[in-house]
């Protein structure tokens, strides 16, 4: 097996082990619309030859936005916006998928008046002091559930195949698994278990209300002092696994994607997939980081890291050459 391996997931094939990884594009309307730009930025990741090309994260109420152009799938009016990136990237023979997020209490007032958090935490973050949430109450907490449900059921009418929650990078559900932001005493908090249910009960109403494969990009740790272990990653994603999720994107938590200082080399980020691997869990697992290279991919498939391997940066840079140089397409197939 290698990058060329086709890989079935749930009702799908895709066609090669590579994806695009999720990656804001700001190319959106202050209201969170899709621009021509933002279509064709799209068109253009496809050419990477990727068999998965995933959509930035996308916020789920207004009142989730991260910053600002970032694009919505908060109302109806979003729909039309995001079928004409499905369709473009379906021309390419790729699966497309979208990320859905909503910040809690990670992102500034400017952009975000109202922040809020399972037990009103400050997120902690290294590059900057975020400011305090509010806590939130069971009625936020359903309101929450249902802000992701309705999006996921526009991206299913959008022609999307997959839909993936965001519950890394210290977002809003990153900060409900986490015992450093989730201090709650009722069924919210207190355990794993308990810090897990708010994801567990979004992916059960997602797969009653929609057919989309559903994905969770989650930490492989938080990166943080006295946050998340691998540990507690592979009991929650026992969980999400048994309430209907068939993908685990993992990346990193807390501390945010970037590369941490100490992890050199490409594939920075791979092991975190690896232990989840280890764990035998029934779902595809997606490792990130700095990957770059053919052999790389390659050597990651064969050693069992991963099942899948994401590409953001290196695929931004240039997606037809990417295409050219790992893929191995030739120059003159590439739509110029
Ligand atoms: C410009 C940019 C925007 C990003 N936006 C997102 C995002 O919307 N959602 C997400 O989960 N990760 C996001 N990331 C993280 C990437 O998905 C990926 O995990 C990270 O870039 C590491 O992979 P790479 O080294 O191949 O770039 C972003 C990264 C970059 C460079």
């Amino acid at each position: 097996m290698n990058r060329f391996s086709t890989f079935p997931i749930a009702n799908h094939v895709l066609k090669n082990r590579l994806v695009v990884a999720p990656m804001a594009s700001q190319t959106s309307t202050l209201d969170g619309k899709v621009t021509e730009k933002t279509v064709r930025h799209y068109a253009n990741l496809a050419q990477s030859q990727a068999a998965l090309v995933m959509v930035e994260y996308s916020f789920v109420a207004f009142s989730g936005r991260s910053e600002p152009n970032q694009l919505g799938v908060h109302d109806d009016d979003c729909i039309n916006g995001i079928k004409d990136i499905a369709k473009v990237i379906h021309q390419t023979g790729a699966k497309a998928g979208l990320q859905l997020t909503h910040c809690g209490g990670k992102a500034q007032l400017d952009v975000c008046p109202e922040l809020m958090g399972p037990s009103g935490i400050t997120v902690p973050a290294y590059d900057r002091i975020l400011p305090t949430p509010r806590i939130m109450s069971l009625n936020d907490i359903s309101s929450f559930k249902k802000q992701f449900v309705d999006a996921a059921r526009r991206v299913e009418l959008a022609g999307f195949d997959f839909v993936e929650l965001h519950c890394a990078h210290g977002y809003g559900l990153n900060q409900f698994l986490s015992p450093l932001t989730n201090q709650r005493d009722d069924q919210y908090g207190g355990s794993q278990r308990n810090r897990a249910r708010l994801i567990v009960e979004i992916i059960e109403q997602i797969k009653q209300h929609t057919q989309l494969s559903i994905m969770v990009r989650v930490p492989g740790q938080d990166l943080y002092p006295e946050g998340l272990t691998q540990a507690q990653i592979v009991e929650s994603c026992h969980y999400f696994i048994d309430a209907g999720v068939v993908v685990l994107d993992v990346s990193s938590g807390i501390g945010g994607w970037n590369r941490p200082k100490e992890r050199r080399t490409e594939g920075f980020l791979v092991e975190e997939a690896a232990y989840l691997k280890q764990a035998h869990l029934q779902a595809c697992i997606i490792g990130v980081g700095g990957i770059e290279t053919a052999e790389y991919i390659d050597m990651a498939i064969a050693n069992q890291w991963l099942d899948l391997a994401a590409v953001g940066r290196a695929i931004l840079r240039g997606p037809q050459e990417f295409a050219h140089n790992v893929m191995g397409v030739k120059n003159d197939a590439l739509i110029s």
